[in-house]
Formats: structure tokens, C-alpha cells, sequence
């Protein structure tokens, strides 16, 4: 490469921080930097999944008879308070396959007992609450399709499953998908579900800019340029400027097309009530507020704070058993609101029934004692689908307002021998191994993870821990200690030519979290970098990840890593707010880098594509892009366990507790069930339904 392209290359690199290079950098070729990245230690995931169709595991059709629960005749339907359970199914409800169940049709009775780390802010998850996490979205919110069950779906045969969708066919130019909605479903309390929630998720809360769904639903996650109309009640029209891209149906699961009670929100939409603020619609529902109407299975009916979320079974569930049994099987869910290390040992114990052993620092310890024969819990480990990154913001024009040491980061950050210096200052054995010992944690460059389909080792671009070669890199970007008090400064002109300070944000609600930005804070100690902790807790943290007020933040990565086809939209800043790290500044754009532009371009085209041999391609030139760059500086990758009470039924073989979606969803929750003879007694309000929304609670 000409001195003149090398320079311009730094140039880009530089985004116009007028920081200057030493000519010495300049010579120093890429190539001696990276280095073989090591094969992760050997972990056989404890066991796999019996592959199948979707078709094989369930399908939409009306049957014979339907059954419910004895109480719920005598109590509710035979008083005139609920309408006969044939009444309350839609048309052709859900059915759920006998042969896909791993021990066939369950009975009523029983309760799931989570225990969670997060608070619930409200119920308007649409609107941008979170509840607290922990799989209470995830059992709440319904979504067009549903992905966490395709970890055991044929590869081959790939595809999001219908869920309130339950069908849908491509126009014969590719460019428009009609759906059918499920027909005749209702909401909890009753109402119909139909076009109307579609269209008031899609227009009054994707579409508006003043409404943020939690889990980060924009219009680009669904293609630049896409339009959506409802047809009538129960069919709804995608146009896309692509042809066919399929893709888009995993942009229709959970979280990002997942609709809420129009008639409920409606009201409180600033669209439809001149008095209501955006902040007061987004806050309408606060915890407080009892039965709120959903599609999931159960329907939350108590809160006490710091404490726990009761939830009972939802009478106008639209999903069935072969035999017609009205789901969930299970009639209660509890959410205690402890904290995520407290999920652990409470699952272990059995004082909780399930948690995702995601924090490695309690493994040793949760191991020990489920090896037990006495062990009240199973744990069952899965693939390396937990993974960490230290992601750098990489706004220029003023995402999240910096300010003038806060913008030099920003410069610093989207430079790449930056980037570089600090890939290499980190070493991740050292981080894995502090974590926990043994075979679990490994080397993790960036990039997509080693356990993907789409990973590619030859495309992945390594630089080891190198902390001479990394030092030289940032000598070369002049960023000098100056005042001898050994840290770099800025370089004269540059916030004033102050020590370089980095804040580093990170999750409190997870050991995990905060021990990995603990290691990395001091692992730059030698680079001259001083970086400082901003721990806040789980909603505050998400508060100012999104907004963009951040450094550096250290963070548990989406599935975007690990299944590439759900979440794909956050792969790239492919418009304005779907990155994660850098998003739209104050003009409106995103200023994007030069690799970035390519990323894009990638990340369209893959989505654009249905030729798997074109994708896997596409993919490989990501990966390189990806690391080549140190887009994000990789931490650690490791496998996680599901915990769950050894009474449960139907938990499907080698479910993962993330790959689409979280265990919580991977497991069918409402057709998990406890045979009669393993019930417990730990049902709170029993033989109650959810009342009036609003009102105070059970009935
Ligand atoms: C949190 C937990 C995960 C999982 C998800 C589900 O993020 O850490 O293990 O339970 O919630 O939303």
C-alpha cells in the first residue's frame, strides 16, 4: 500500500481529531499484531436437541372439544362470569403437538417460582417499560412470530414459527408478505385481538419518534422504506423495498414486533389524548396497575415491591393441548424480586424453580451442589452463548451530548490504532480466568462467537495481549504523559491537554458485569489510560446506554452474536438507533466510519439475501470488517446452565438458555407442567383469575 492511502486510511481512521502521528506508527505493519487466535477449551454441552419441523411442533386448527381447569368451570363459567372456554378460544387456536412434547400432555395445577434481579418500572412495555426482566416481558408480550423454540428446529428447515401470525405468503415479486392473524383471539380481559394493536404498534410506537419500545423496535429494524397496512380485521400487508427478505420474520419475534392492548394504550398515546406528555404515556401503567391485558399465558394480579409479582393463568389463552386442554398448564407464576445471584442459589436450593446460570463466578459452587443426589434442581450446561465486550461510543457529532473531554474519547474511540491499543492491553486469559477456572471461559476476539454457524476462524482477526506493541500505538497517536504522573495526557490543544480520563459504564445488578469492568479498568493501568467506573443499576444503566451518555461501557452481548438472524438489524448502525454503540447524533445522521459504511452495506445485503451460500459469505467479509477494526474489544465467551426443578415436565432436551431468545422462552413455558404427584403447595391466590384491569387484583 502507497504512503498516501496508508496515511488517508489513518486519516479516516482519525475522524477528525486533529490528533497527529508519529511517522514511526505509520511503519509499523498490521500483520506483526495479530496473532493465532487459541481454539477454545473443549466443553461438550450436556446434551442436544432432538431436531425437528415446525410443523412437527404444533399447528392451527379448531377441535373437537376443549377442556379447562374443573375450577374454572365451576367457579367462573357456570356463574356467568366467564363465557364457556370453546367461547373464549379463537377459531383455530394454537395446538400444540403431543409428539413434540417431551412428556406428552400435562394436568393443571402447580407454580413456576422465578426469582428475578430487575424492578418493574410498568406495564408499558410497548411504550418502553421494562418489567423488570428475568422472562416477565418475554411470558407477557406475544409476538407476530416466535423464535427461542428454533434452537431445535432442522437447519435446513429455518425459520421464525407463527405464533399471532399463524400464516403468511409472499407476493409473486417478493416485495409484499400478507399475514393472517390469529382469528378471534382475545386479550386477557376479553377484547378481540386484531389489526387495530397491530397498527397502533406500528404506527403510533415504531413509527413515532417519540416512543422507544423496550427492546428496541425502530422502522429501520424492519427495512428502510417499509410501509404496513392492515387489510381488514385479520390480515395485515408488508412492503418491502427488498424481494422476499425472510429475515425480516425474526424482526417480527420477540422483542421488536410484540404489540400491546390498543384499547388500553390507546387512551394514554398522546395521538389520542391532547393532555397526555409522551413521558406520561410511557408511565401510564406503573407497577401497581393490576391486570394488565396481555396475550401471554399469565396475567399479573399482584405486586408488593422488593418483593414479588404474582401472576395467574390468563382465562382467554388462545393456545391448546391435542386434547383440547386450554393452556398454561401451570396456574401461577412468581416473579421474587431478589437479585440474579440470589436466582442461582435459590434454583440450586429449590427454593426457586429456574434460573439461566449466566454469571460464571457462582459455577463452581452451583456444580458442586447439583451433583447432589438429594439436588432438588437439574443443571445442564449448553454452548458458548454468553458473551462480553467492552463496547467504545463511537458518536463524533453528539449522540448523548459529550462534553469536551467526553468528545476527545469520542475522537479516541474511533480511531483505530485506539482501538488496537486497548484489544491489546486486555488479556483475556487472565479476565476468564478471574471469573472462574476450569474449562469454561474462552478467548473471545470480537465479532461473532465461535459456537455460530456463520463463525468463520479464518475471517477472524486476532490481536493477542501485546502491552509493548500497544503502549507504542498510543505513543504514536502523541496521546503522551506529559506530567509524569503516569497517565497519557491529551495531546496540547485537546481538552486541554488533561490526563485521559475513560469512564467505563456497567451493570451493578450483575457481579459479572462489574468484576469484567473492574479487570479492564485495571488492565489499562499500565496502557496510562485511567478509566473510572460508572456502575449504576440495571434500568439507570440501559437509561444512559441509550441515550448515549457513556465512554466505554462493558456489556453482555444480544443474540445478534450467537444466532446472526435474530437481532441482525443490531449488527451495524444500519439507521439511526439500531446500533447499540453508535447511534444518530444531533443532526439526525449517524457518522458512520469508513469500515462502518462497509458493515452496512454487508448487513443489508445479508438481510436482503435468502442464498445461504451468499450469506455465509456475506458473514465471513463481516467478521473480518469486524475484528480487522476491533469494532468492539471482545472479552470472554462461555457456556451457560439451565437450572430448573427437577418436578417439571415437558422441558424440552438441550435447551440453551440464550441463542434466539432466553430460556424462558426456549422452553414453552405454557406447556411446561408437574405431574400431580410432585405438586407443590405454593400457589398464592388459588383458584382466581385476573379481575378488571386496573382494579385491585385477582377475582
Ligand atoms: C435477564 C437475565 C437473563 C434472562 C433475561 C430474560 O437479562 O439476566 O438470564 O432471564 O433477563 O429477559
Amino acid at each position: 500500500m502507497r504512503w498516501e492511502v496508508l496515511l488517508k486510511k489513518h486519516i479516516y481512521a482519525l475522524g477528525g481529531a486533529g490528533l497527529l502521528l508519529s511517522v514511526s506508527m505509520l511503519a509499523l505493519p498490521a500483520q506483526e499484531l495479530t496473532g493465532e487466535l487459541p481454539d477454545p477449551p473443549e466443553f461438550a454441552a450436556q446434551s442436544e436437541p432432538n431436531f425437528v419441523s415446525i410443523s412437527d411442533i404444533l399447528e392451527f386448527r379448531a377441535l373437537p372439544e376443549y377442556h379447562e381447569p374443573d375450577w374454572v368451570t365451576s367457579k367462573y363459567v357456570e356463574t356467568g362470569k366467564l363465557p364457556p372456554v370453546a367461547e373464549r378460544l379463537p377459531k383455530e387456536p394454537m395446538v400444540y403437538k403431543a409428539a413434540n412434547m417431551p412428556d406428552g400432555i400435562g394436568v393443571y395445577g402447580d407454580t413456576m417460582r422465578h426469582v428475578i434481579g430487575g424492578r418493574p418500572e410498568g406495564w408499558n412495555y410497548i411504550g418502553g417499560q421494562s418489567q423488570g426482566w428475568g422472562g416477565i416481558d418475554i411470558g407477557l408480550s406475544e409476538c407476530l412470530t416466535r423464535t427461542g423454540p428454533l434452537f431445535e428446529v432442522k437447519a435446513d428447515e429455518l425459520e421464525p414459527m407463527p405464533n399471532l401470525a399463524k400464516s403468511w405468503e409472499w407476493s409473486e415479486d417478493g416485495h409484499q408478505l400478507t399475514m393472517h392473524l390469529i382469528e378471534g383471539a382475545k386479550w386477557s380481559d376479553g377484547d378481540p385481538f386484531d389489526s387495530e394493536d397491530v397498527m397502533f404498534y406500528w404506527n403510533d410506537n415504531i413509527l413515532d419518534p417519540n416512543v422507544s419500545p423496550l427492546n428496541g423496535g425502530t422502522p429501520e429494524t424492519f427495512g428502510e422504506g417499509t410501509t404496513l397496512e392492515a387489510l381488514d380485521a385479520y390480515t395485515i400487508r408488508w412492503t418491502f423495498k427488498e424481494v422476499r427478505p425472510t429475515q425480516y420474520l425474526y424482526a417480527m419475534a420477540y422483542g421488536t414486533f410484540c404489540p400491546g392492548p390498543s384499547h388500553i394504550l390507546k387512551p394514554e398515546h398522546p395521538k389520542y389524548n391532547a393532555d397526555n406528555t409522551y413521558e406520561e404515556y410511557k408511565n401510564a401503567f406503573p407497577p401497581e396497575y393490576m391486570n394488565i391485558p396481555v396475550m401471554g399465558a399469565w396475567v399479573p394480579v399482584e405486586y408488593r415491591p422488593d418483593d414479588i409479582i404474582v401472576m395467574r393463568r390468563n382465562p382467554y389463552y388462545w393456545k391448546v393441548d391435542e386434547n383440547g386442554n386450554q393452556l398454561p398448564y401451570l396456574n401461577e407464576m412468581h416473579y421474587r424480586l431478589s437479585t440474579w445471584a440470589d436466582r442461582d442459589v435459590q434454583a440450586v436450593a429449590g427454593s426457586g424453580d429456574f434460573s439461566n446460570l449466566e454469571q460464571a463466578e457462582s459455577y463452581v459452587e452451583a456444580l458442586r451442589r447439583s451433583a447432589e443426589d438429594s439436588a432438588p434442581a437439574r443443571l445442564q450446561f449448553g454452548a458458548r452463548t454468553i458473551g462480553y465486550a467492552l463496547r467504545m461510543n463511537l458518536s463524533g457529532n453528539g449522540w448523548g451530548e459529550p462534553d469536551e473531554r467526553g468528545q476527545a474519547v469520542r475522537e479516541l474511540n474511533r480511531n483505530l490504532d485506539f482501538r488496537k491499543a486497548v484489544t491489546m492491553a486486555v488479556d483475556r486469559q487472565r479476565l476468564g480466568d478471574s471469573l472462574v477456572r476450569g474449562p469454561f471461559t474462552a478467548i473471545y476476539p470480537g465479532g461473532l462467537y465461535a459456537g455460530t454457524t456463520y463463525y468463520d476462524k479464518d475471517s477472524t482477526v486476532y490481536y493477542p495481549y501485546n502491552l509493548e506493541a500497544a503502549n507504542a500505538l498510543l505513543d504514536g497517536l502523541g496521546l503522551m504523559d506529559t506530567d509524569g504522573n503516569g497517565i497519557r495526557n491529551f495531546p496540547e490543544g485537546t481538552a486541554g491537554g488533561a490526563d485521559v480520563e475513560i469512564t467505563v459504564l456497567a451493570n451493578t445488578d450483575y457481579g459479572t458485569d462489574t468484576n469484567l469492568a473492574e479487570g479492564v479498568i485495571a488492565q489499562m493501568e499500565p496502557l496510562g489510560l485511567r478509566v473510572i467506573a460508572n456502575f449504576q443499576s440495571g434500568t439507570a444503566r440501559d437509561d444512559i446506554a441509550q441515550s448515549g451518555q457513556y465512554d466505554w461501557s462493558v456489556e453482555r452481548q444480544g443474540s445478534e452474536m450467537v444466532s446472526v438472524v435474530q437481532g441482525t438489524a443490531a449488527l451495524a448502525p444500519t439507521g439511526p438507533r439500531t446500533s447499540y454503540f453508535h447511534r444518530a447524533g444531533s443532526d439526525g445522521t449517524v457518522d458512520l466510519l469508513p469500515f462502518e459504511t462497509e458493515l452496512v452495506d454487508v448487513v443489508n445485503k445479508f438481510i436482503a439475501s435468502s442464498d445461504n451460500a451468499e450469506r455465509a459469505e456475506l458473514m465471513k467479509q463481516y467478521q473480518r470488517l469486524y475484528t480487522e477494526n476491533v469494532y468492539s474489544v471482545g472479552l470472554t465467551q462461555y457456556p451457560g446452565a439451565l437450572i430448573i426443578n427437577k418436578r417439571f415436565a415437558n422441558i424440552p432436551a438441550g435447551a440453551p438458555i440464550f441463542m434466539f431468545n432466553w430460556a424462558e422462552d426456549n422452553i414453552i413455558r405454557e406447556r411446561v407442567f408437574v405431574p400431580e404427584d410432585k405438586q407443590g403447595d405454593y400457589e398464592l391466590h388459588p383458584e382466581t383469575l385476573p379481575g378488571e384491569p386496573g382494579g385491585a387484583g385477582p377475582m
